[in-house]
């Protein structure tokens, strides 16, 4: 696996391998990698001939007082699985790399970036889009992997890439649970012992809602409610639990057939994010 931490020369390598016709996959993280990520990894490598990885801890997608300075770097453990992984470049680039110092492109989605996580992360997704917009500027994937855990990120990126006629597809891959459900995070690792017990009652909740969804529910927002009851009684403190449409991410209607549930929880010093999407 090569490693590259500048993007000319990123650009230069990668240039050999589209001149003679081999296609590109892309998966961008920002480190602590987990089953997840070798997930998409794998994913990435069946549906194209190369297959780049960025580690980038973006500085923008994290407000104040959030943890852009503790999230967990684990380079060298990351290092090692991408290598047993066969991933052919591993974008490595510093935060003066991506962003010049006078800065002053971003790239914002307008409305749904304000739902949902948006309303208690401000600016995060326009710092999600922008650093992905430049990723797959300096990249130029055939096909670029993210994580369902992260549906409205996904459906952000998806909408980016629409409007700026960005040449990139863009595929869901899905998530990968620990054997009690929860949903494998980067920030798990926050979690003790004993909250990880607790966290896995967010799965299980989101199975509840989706059953009686499917078995013919008569009000949505009545489910929402016993449903952040729920949480709030085994411990978490909910931001939100919605139930949406999959494809806009808008308050689902009865009639509406392919849903996705939403929440965000925290628990002690972790917040956690989960979903599930189905038809009816
Ligand atoms: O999902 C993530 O790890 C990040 O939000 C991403 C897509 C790598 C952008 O920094």
């Amino acid at each position: 696996m090569q490693i590259i931490n500048n993007v000319n020369e990123l650009r230069e390598f990668i240039k050999v391998w589209r001149v003679s016709g081999e296609t590109i996959a892309f998966v961008p993280t920002m480190g602590n990698l987990h089953a997840g990520h070798l997930q998409l990894v794998t994913q990435a490598k069946a549906v194209a001939d190369r297959v780049v990885v960025s580690i980038f801890v973006n500085p923008t997608q994290f407000g104040v007082g959030e943890d852009f300075e503790s999230y967990p770097r684990t380079e060298k453990e990351d290092q090692e699985k991408l290598v047993s992984a066969d991933v052919d470049v591993l974008f490595l680039p510093s935060v003066d790399d991506i962003y010049t110092s006078d800065a002053r492109t971003t790239v914002t989605v307008t409305d749904v970036s304000d739902w949902y996580c948006g309303a208690y992360r401000p600016g995060h997704f326009a710092g999600v889009a922008t650093v992905v917009c430049k990723l797959f500027n300096i990249v130029q994937p055939n096909i670029a992997l993210f994580g369902l855990k992260d549906f409205q990120q996904l459906t952000i990126i998806r909408i980016m890439v629409r409007d700026l006629n960005i040449p990139v597809e863009i595929m869901g891959v899905d998530t990968v649970r620990e054997a009690n459900g929860l949903a494998m995070s980067s920030r798990n690792t926050y979690l003790t012992e004993s909250e990880k017990q607790v966290a896995s009652e967010l799965y299980r909740v989101l199975c509840v809602i989706r059953d009686a969804i499917l078995s013919g529910v008569s009000s949505y927002a009545e489910l929402e409610e016993q449903a952040l009851l729920s949480l709030q009684q085994v411990g978490f403190k909910p931001d939100y639990l919605s139930v949406c449409r999959s494809s806009d991410l808008k308050k689902a209607a009865l009639e509406d057939k392919d849903l996705v549930l939403l929440v965000a929880v925290r628990l002690g010093k972790t917040r956690l994010i989960d979903n599930i999407y189905f038809s009816k």
